[in-house]
């Protein structure tokens, strides 16, 4: 019989097909060649129409085999192209142990923010709480309310960041002073680091944007004395170093009296070298007894009590401890700089 004959020849066509077929696309054109809507199979169907009706279900038989032994063939055909191109491109992914590692970098805390925790550690010790205040602040909390005269030359523009005539960028952290006495009752003993602002050249020695703490202790019987063993336990534990402390009289509108505070050199000890400029000596601070006018501003009786209150900058803090000769490496992001910390 014609079909018989024909059904063979396509088996034995597509076995061969089947050999040459190397990788999954041309399995995938076998099928659509063999099973596909105009494929050779369904091809096959139109001779069924031709058969005589005896004829029909051996004949339907013979092709509904013969297209299963065709479907199973493709199928295990694919899986066995697909493990062999697995295990090829496995062989190829081989692991290179003798490729050297990525490095990480591990994140480290800024030096201002190391600089800065620690002083806040030694004070908070001591007995101080931490506050902050706001580093846009009104011109009542920043200057007025702290002394300064109306005429005072640090509320002038050129020294100042203004933002509106009231509103400014605070220059020190004093502004946390009459805030933490507004809201709160004595004893108070606060310590406020944070960002301050001055409309100054960019030196090596200054900047326009800088850290600074202040610290403010108020209670009844407070005395000068006391302020002075504060400043000599905090610097010098922060410069873990036996120090002597120098106090030189100076002027600043919310104390009385006021100073400036010298650390002596940590580097020569009072001898004279480059860091102190051969003075022996290194400022790091102003303080001083608490202004009458601010406690009273602060709305607390100044008959009552009395306070101390110091501040200074981070930055030089840390450019002194480390040697570090420019303030601008701070800002600059350099991880060169950065990592030695
Ligand atoms: N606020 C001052 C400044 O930025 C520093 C200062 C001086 C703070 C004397 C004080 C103080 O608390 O008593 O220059």
């Amino acid at each position: 019989m014609d079909i018989e004959k024909r059904l063979h020849q396509l088996r034995s066509q597509f076995q061969k097909d089947l050999t040459t077929a190397q990788n999954a696309k041309e399995l995938e054109a076998l099928k659509v060649q063999y099973l596909g809507k105009k494929g050779e199979l369904q091809g096959l169907m139109s001779l069924l129409r031709e058969c005589t009706p005896d004829e029909r279900p051996m004949v339907g038989k013979l092709i509904n085999e013969l297209k299963n032994d065709v479907t199973e063939s493709l199928d295990r055909q694919e899986t066995k192209l697909g493990d062999a191109e697995l295990s090829e491109r496995l062989k190829a992914e081989i692991d290179d142990v003798t490729l050297p590692g990525r490095r990480r970098f591990m994140g480290r805390r800024h030096i201002i923010s190391q600089t800065l925790e620690e002083s806040l550690d030694i004070l908070m010790e001591m007995g101080f709480s931490v506050q902050y205040g706001p580093d846009i602040e009104s011109e009542y909390y920043n200057f007025e309310a702290l002394n300064f005269a109306k005429d005072h030359p640090a509320r002038d523009m050129q020294d100042t960041f203004f933002i509106t005539k009231d509103t400014l960028l605070r220059t020190h952290t004093s502004n946390i002073q009459i805030r933490v006495m507004e809201g709160s009752k004595p004893p108070i003993r606060v310590v406020g680091p944070g960002v301050c602002y001055r409309n100054e050249d960019i030196t090596a020695r200054s900047h326009v944007m800088f850290n600074q703490i202040e610290a403010l202790y108020v209670d009844k019987k407070v005395t000068f004395g006391d302020l002075l063993s504060t400043l000599e336990e905090f610097y010098t534990k922060l410069f873990k170093n036996k120090l002597k402390l120098r106090y030189r009289p100076s002027y600043f509108p919310f104390v009385e009296p006021g100073m400036e505070v010298d650390i002596s050199c940590i580097r020569c000890s009072g001898e004279g070298c480059v860091l102190c400029k051969q003075s022996g000596w290194l400022e790091v601070c102003g303080a001083g007894m608490v202004h009458p006018e601010v406690l009273k501003s602060g709305g607390i009786d100044p008959e009552e009590y009395t306070g101390f209150a110091f501040g200074g900058g981070i930055e030089r803090v840390a450019l002194l401890r480390h040697a570090i000769s420019d303030i601008r490496f701070f800002l600059e992001d350099d991880l060169r700089f950065l990592q030695q910390f």
